[in-house]
């Protein structure tokens, strides 16, 4: 409130304003981000997925006794009852998988009668890979593709995402998209789970809040919307007048653009060196990899607007043989971990978010019957 004991009136979009203390992570416009104090270079070069999750979780990183427990945990509490997989699968194949997810997430919740007892926000992380993997089969009728024993969480979701071969550098690759995914301070999903947080509704709530959040293409539907653009872009050379057509047509170009990262978002830096060395390593046809590095300049030097972790993510799963309209669905396994961090975050200190508005409609009128309306 102001000294006046008026309302601030905040930008459109809340562009820039501070709506709450954290102690999660923090992006900025210079292109830094840092989980838990640690810089998302040092994670994505060091860190396990696992490690990663429970750091943002717990504010520390694991002693060895506690990562075993974890990922002990994480794999212990995976199994999705079956009544949920056909709940998923009276969708049918039409239906979009992060629907699908969202659907299941609410299904997992009404199923458990503890739902609101601390602490069941670990049974949601560690079954919404479940749910990703199988958000586009189930529907379609497939037999679900379960966790195998014994791998770590981004191997488990790999295999059950794709059952292409990956190389343990691809697979390396994935586990840092994944951490990459999981965490990015008050984006827009984030902001809802803390929303619903704040009223005290259960975690199953605030994830399905934010899968429906996530579904935009504003924000995690672009990873999906990215790749299909650049499979519009056949070669390099079509880049500039792609570019152009889409500039001079005022349209967005899926993964591109930030609303913290103006210069570089690190995390589509590091995703672009994963790319060309995946490229390089296979060998062949490097096309997908000059195909984005020339829309990338393309847009920089027409626009100054850099490319997001969206763009670079979505070659990687491409290459991967994930399924394009898997792709947020692999964003929202990850950003869960953030998700239910923050919503303990909230429900610890919490406080109602319910902002004000400036009313700007007609006032004065007064009733007239319905007759006296005219015809
Ligand atoms: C994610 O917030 C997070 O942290 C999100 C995320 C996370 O980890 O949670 O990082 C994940 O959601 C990344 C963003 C994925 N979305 C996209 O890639 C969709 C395309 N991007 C845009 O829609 C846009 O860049 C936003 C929504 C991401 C950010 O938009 P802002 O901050 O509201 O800025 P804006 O839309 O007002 O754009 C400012 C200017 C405008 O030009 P003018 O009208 O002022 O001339 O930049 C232009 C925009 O037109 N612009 C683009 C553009 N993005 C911005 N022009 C062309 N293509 C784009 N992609």
């Amino acid at each position: 409130m102001t000294e006046q004991g008026g309302t601030i009136k905040a930008p459109r979009g809340l562009a820039g304003v501070s709506v709450s203390d954290t102690r999660i992570s923090k992006s900025s416009p210079d292109g830094g981000l840092v989980y838990r104090g640690y810089p998302i270079g040092e994670l994505a070069a060091k860190a396990t997925f696992e490690e990663t999750a429970y750091l943002v979780l717990n504010g520390k990183l694991p002693t060895r006794a506690e990562f075993r427990d974890f990922a002990a945990s994480l794999a212990a509490l995976s199994k999705v009852d079956a009544g949920v997989f056909d709940i998923m699968r009276s969708l049918g194949p039409g239906a979009h998988p992060i629907d699908v997810m969202r659907t299941g997430v609410s299904a997992l919740g009404s199923l458990d009668p503890e739902r609101s007892r601390p602490g069941r926000e670990r049974s949601i992380e560690s079954k919404m890979a479940v749910l990703a993997a199988n958000s586009r089969r189930v529907p379609a009728g497939e037999q679900p593709r379960l966790p195998a024993d014994g791998e770590g969480f981004a191997d488990t979701l790999l295999s059950m995402l794709t059952q292409r071969e990956a190389t343990q550098f691809e697979r390396w690759v994935f586990e840092r998209v994944l951490i990459f995914y999981m965490e990015h301070d008050m984006n827009a999903s984030t902001f809802t789970v803390r929303v619903v947080a704040s009223t005290l509704a259960d975690p199953y709530a605030a994830a399905s809040a934010g899968l429906a959040s996530l579904k935009g293409p504003l924000h995690g539907g672009a990873n999906e919307a990215a790749m299909d653009m650049l499979l519009q872009v056949r070669d390099p050379g079509d880049a500039k007048k792609f570019v152009d057509s889409a500039v001079r047509e005022g349209k967005k170009l899926m993964g591109f653009g930030h609303r913290v990262y103006k210069r570089f978002d690190p995390r589509a830096r590091l995703c672009k060196q994963y790319l060309r060395e995946m490229v390089q390593r296979r060998g062949g046809d490097d096309g997908i990899y000059r195909v984005c590095d020339a829309v990338e300049m393309e847009m920089w030097e027409r626009k100054r607007i850099p490319p997001n972790l969206d763009y670079y993510a979505a070659p990687i799963f491409y290459l991967l043989g994930i399924e394009i309209p898997l792709y947020t669905p692999i964003f929202a396994a990850s950003r869960v971990f953030g998700w239910m961090a923050h919503y303990n975050e909230q429900t610890e200190e919490n406080k109602l978010i319910r902002p004000d508005s400036t009313y700007v409609g007609p006032t004065g009128l007064t009733y007239k019957p319905i007759d006296e309306r005219g015809p």
